[in-house]
């Protein structure tokens, strides 16, 4: 059960973590004000909490990028509320945050970006195919990738699939003005994947094993698949380019 929930729902086990420290730091101020007549402030309370609950979600196996999310949750509200925002910019952060973030929860899969250098190591690689090759970034983010290589290689054919709302907006029109480069409101479950040369994609550890069985089944023979730096499980990658930046991403091809 708690590997279920780790793999698949940390951010339930992130939430039981917010709830045992509440819960805790409660009958800790309730104690101290009774027992020893000492009354700390919020601040020392919330921060009291955010700590715990970090511990806790490290105990219950979260990984690590959580407990800056733990730590920092209660404390935010508190700031957040001292701060007398009107309620309208509480709804406005929220729908930011989940027209960006789309695919968190049921993916597992945030944005962040390519960086500049594995763009760049990921198109020098590239070099070898035909100009006229055919290019897939899964999950395309802002369409970074997608911009470079329509720069680099103006006969390629290079498409995109996004299904973050405000992210797909911003890659469409980052990519309007380059006539080789589109991008589809389309989830990369249903992008079909025989047409590429090349099928590029930066998501996260959970859909790696599934992504596997699609490329196999739908990839043709010769195509490249190729990770930013998350491995398909029990499936040794061909080639690995070490980009050796701050947070040691590789580069990693599959040759179907
Ligand atoms: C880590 S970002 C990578 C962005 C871009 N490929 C890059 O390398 O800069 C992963 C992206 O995949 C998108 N994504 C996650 N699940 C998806 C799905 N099922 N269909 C389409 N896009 C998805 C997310 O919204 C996010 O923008």
């Amino acid at each position: 059960m708690l590997e279920l929930l780790r793999s698949r729902y940390p951010a339930v086990l992130a939430l039981l973590a917010q709830l045992l420290a509440v819960l805790v730091i409660a009958l800790l101020l309730f104690a101290s004000v009774r027992l020893a007549g000492w009354r700390p402030t919020l601040w020392q309370a919330a921060l009291a909490q955010g700590v715990l609950a970090a511990g806790l979600g490290r105990w219950l196996g979260l990984r690590s990028w959580w407990l800056a999310l733990n730590l920092a949750f209660v404390p935010g509200l508190l700031a957040l509320q001292s701060r007398q925002w009107p309620a309208w910019w509480f709804f406005a952060a929220f729908l930011l945050l989940l027209l960006i973030n789309w695919n968190s929860f049921r993916e597992r899969v945030p944005l962040y970006l390519s960086g500049a250098r594995t763009r760049q190591r990921l198109s020098e690689r590239l070099a070898g195919l035909s100009a006229d090759f055919r290019f897939v970034d899964l999950g395309c983010g802002l369409g970074g990738t997608l911009v470079q290589l329509a720069r680099d290689y103006p006969q390629a054919r290079l498409s995109g699939v996004e299904t973050a709302p405000l992210v797909f907006l911003l890659a469409w029109l980052r990519c309007l003005p380059y006539s080789n480069c589109r991008v589809r409101y389309r989830s990369l479950w249903a992008e079909p994947l025989g047409d590429y040369d090349v099928v590029y994609c930066f998501l996260s550890p959970a859909p790696m094993a599934e992504l596997w069985v699609k490329a196999r089944r739908e990839m043709r023979p010769g195509a490249l698949l190729v990770s930013n730096s998350f491995e398909i499980p029990d499936v040794p990658a061909g080639e690995i380019i070490e980009l050796n930046d701050w947070r040691d991403s590789r580069l990693l091809f599959w040759q179907l």
